[in-house]
C-alpha cells in the first residue's frame, strides 16, 4: 500500500495524459497553450503500465486529466485499459467537455464510471470570455444527453472569481435544482503565472459557504475516503453543492491522491518543486522497479503544500498538471 510518512494513504491516482489545451481559461492559459518541448507523452503502453504499477500498490480509482484530455484520439482506449487493470474499480475523466457532445457516447462504452466538466458560467458571453469558446451550449445539451442515457455520475467544476461568477451564484444552484449534479466551487489558486489575475479575482470559499449556511444549505458528513470538497444539501434541490478550499486549514490532512504528468513525472503535490521522471521505469511491463521507485519517493511527500506563504512551487498553470 502507498503509504507516506504522516499516515496517509494514497489510492487515488491523477494521470494527465496531455498538457495541451484548447481553451484560454483566464487564470489557467490566458494566451492559448504555447508549447515548450517536444512532446512526448505517455505511450499507450506507458499508461498502462503505470496504472499497473499503482494498482498494485493500492490505486483503486483513476482520473484522466490535461490539459484536455480528450484531446488525444486514443482517449477511449486509454479509458478502456485504466478499467481493465487489476484493481482500478473507478475510472474518471476531467474535461472542458468541448467534444462531449459528440464523444461522450464511446468514453462510456469504453467503461468510464465519472466525469467532470469546467464551467465557470452558465451565461455563454461569460462563459466564451472566460474560456475564449463559445460552447456553453453545446456542453450543456452533452450533458443533457448524458444524464438521459443513464450515465448519473456527472460533477460540474466551477472555479470561483470576483467579477466573472462570484456576484451571480444564483445560476450554479438554479442549475442543480433538478438536476443529479454535483456542483463544487473551487477556490482561485494562485500559480507561477496568474499571480495579477490571483490578486484581482480571488474570492475566499468561506465568504460561500456563509451563504450557503444562511440559505438553507446542509453540510454533509464526510466519509474518510471523500475528497477534498464540503458536499450540502437542500432539500429543494436535487443536486448538490460542494465547495473545495485549498487555502484553508488542514485542507492537506486528507490528501489521498498522487500525480502523474503527461511526461511521466510524479508529482507529490500539485504544488511541489518539480516533477520526480520515473519514465525510465516504464520501458518494460515488469513494472517492479517502477513500484520500488514510487513507495521510496513517497517517502519524501511533505506534510502540506505552502500556499498560505504565498508559494506556489514549480506550477506555472495547471494544464501542467491537470490540478
Ligand atoms: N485555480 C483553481 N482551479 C483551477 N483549475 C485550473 N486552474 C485553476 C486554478 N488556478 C481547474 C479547472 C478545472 C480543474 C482541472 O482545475 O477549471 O476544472
Ligand atoms: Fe484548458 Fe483546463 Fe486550463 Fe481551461 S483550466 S485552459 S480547460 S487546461
Amino acid at each position: 500500500m502507498l503509504t507516506d510518512t504522516f499516515g496517509r494513504r494514497f489510492y487515488y491516482l491523477r494521470l494527465s495524459i496531455t498538457d495541451v489545451c484548447n481553451f484560454r481559461c483566464q487564470y489557467c492559459l490566458p494566451d492559448g497553450y504555447q508549447c515548450e518541448h517536444d512532446r512526448q507523452f505517455l505511450s499507450l503502453d506507458e499508461i498502462s503500465r503505470t496504472v499497473r504499477g499503482f494498482a498494485r500498490l493500492g490505486t483503486e480509482k483513476v482520473r484522466i486529466t490535461g490539459g484536455e484530455p480528450a484531446l488525444r484520439k486514443d482517449l477511449p482506449e486509454i479509458i478502456s485499459r485504466c478499467k481493465q487493470t487489476p484493481g482500478i474499480n473507478t475510472v474518471a475523466l476531467t474535461t472542458n467537455g468541448f467534444n462531449m457532445d459528440s464523444q461522450y457516447q464511446h468514453w462510456f462504452d469504453a467503461g468510464l464510471d465519472a466525469l467532470n466538466i469546467s464551467i465557470d458560467s452558465f451565461e455563454p458571453r461569460q462563459f466564451a470570455a472566460i474560456t475564449g469558446k463559445d460552447k456553453l451550449d453545446s456542453i450543456l445539451s452533452a450533458i443533457d444527453n448524458a444524464l438521459t442515457t443513464g450515465f448519473s455520475q456527472i460533477k460540474i467544476n466551477t472555479v470561483l472569481m470576483r467579477e466573472y461568477n462570484a456576484h451571480d451564484l444564483q445560476q450554479f444552484f438554479n442549475y442543480v435544482k433538478d438536476k443529479p449534479i454535483s456542483l463544487r466551487f473551487i477556490e482561485l489558486m494562485k500559480t507561477g503565472d496568474n499571480g495579477d489575475f490571483y490578486q484581482r479575482q480571488h474570492v475566499s470559499g468561506q465568504q460561500l459557504k456563509n451563504q450557503l449556511l444562511a440559505n438553507g444549505w446542509i453540510q454533509q458528513v464526510r466519509d474518510k475516503t471523500a475528497g477534498p470538497a464540503e458536499v450540502y444539501r437542500h432539500p429543494d434541490y436535487r443536486g448538490t453543492i460542494g465547495l473545495i478550499m485549498p487555502y484553508a486549514k488542514d485542507f492537506c490532512a486528507s490528501c489521498n491522491r498522487l500525480r502523474i504528468s503527461s511526461l511521466g513525472k510524479l508529482h507529490l503535490c500539485l504544488f511541489s518543486d518539480q516533477g520526480l521522471d520515473i519514465r525510465q521505469y516504464l520501458q518494460s511491463d515488469d513494472t517492479r522497479e517502477f513500484e520500488q521507485q514510487l513507495v521510496a519517493l513517497l517517502q519524501d511527500k511533505k506534510v502540506s503544500h505552502f500556499l498560505h506563504d504565498g508559494y506556489s512551487g514549480a506550477t506555472k498553470h495547471l494544464s501542467m498538471l491537470g490540478g
